[in-house]
């Protein structure tokens, strides 16, 4: 596991990186969680450019402006609403966060912030959620050197506890820290 990336409880919205990863549907027209979060933060400039996009499919990933938040840009990406696990979940949940990683690469973006894609309301198993991120995002960080830092934001306790189990089990002891925007 690389030391590339870290995990940090709280709102994504405060970190200044070059690109934070918005948990979209595929409409990329906003909804509730982090999506409405980021929309909020970023004012009404990031759905007028959203709406030229022409939606998104679930795995795949798009990138806009950040507007008026810290962050230069918002790469939205549609992770898998969650059935049994059998309808294709883990290969959509990864390629949701490789395809995220690629479009950072493709657009300059050297440090990156993620959310927990799909362990909200599109109810992914939390654990699962957990190791799928870190696997996938560990392996697309060393196809794209030029991308030189993750940030897993964590909502709550919860999910930043499964996040550090994960980790842990990955092989890399659990480093966590809250981020002092500026
Ligand atoms: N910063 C970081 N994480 C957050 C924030 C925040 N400001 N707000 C919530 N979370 P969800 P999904 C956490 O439901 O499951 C939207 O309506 C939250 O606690 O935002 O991929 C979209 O439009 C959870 O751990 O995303 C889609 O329709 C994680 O972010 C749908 O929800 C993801 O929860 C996507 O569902």
């Amino acid at each position: 596991m690389t030391a590339k990336i870290t995990l940090h409880k709280g709102d994504i919205t405060t970190d200044a990186v070059d690109a934070i990863v918005n948990a979209a549907n595929n409409s990329l027209l906003g909804g509730g969680g982090v999506d409405g979060a980021i929309h909020r933060a970023a004012g009404p400039e990031l759905l007028a450019e959203c709406r030229t996009l022409g939606g998104c499919e679930t795995g795949d990933a798009k990138i806009t402006k950040g507007y008026r938040l810290p962050a230069a840009h918002v790469i939205h990406t549609v992770g898998p609403v969650y059935r049994d696990g059998t309808h294709g979940e883990p290969e959509l949940l990864a390629s949701a966060y490789r395809r995220s990683v690629e479009v950072a690469s493709a657009n300059g973006c050297a440090r990156m912030a993620f959310p927990a894609i799909s362990a909200g309301v599109y109810g992914y198993p939390l654990d699962e959620v957990a190791k799928i991120a870190l696997t996938t995002v560990d392996a697309a960080l060393a196809d794209h050197p030029e991308v030189v830092e993750a940030r897993f934001w964590l909502f709550n306790d919860q999910v930043l506890g499964a996040f550090e189990r994960a980790l842990a089990g990955l092989g890399r002891h659990a480093h966590s820290a809250s981020y002092q925007p500026g």
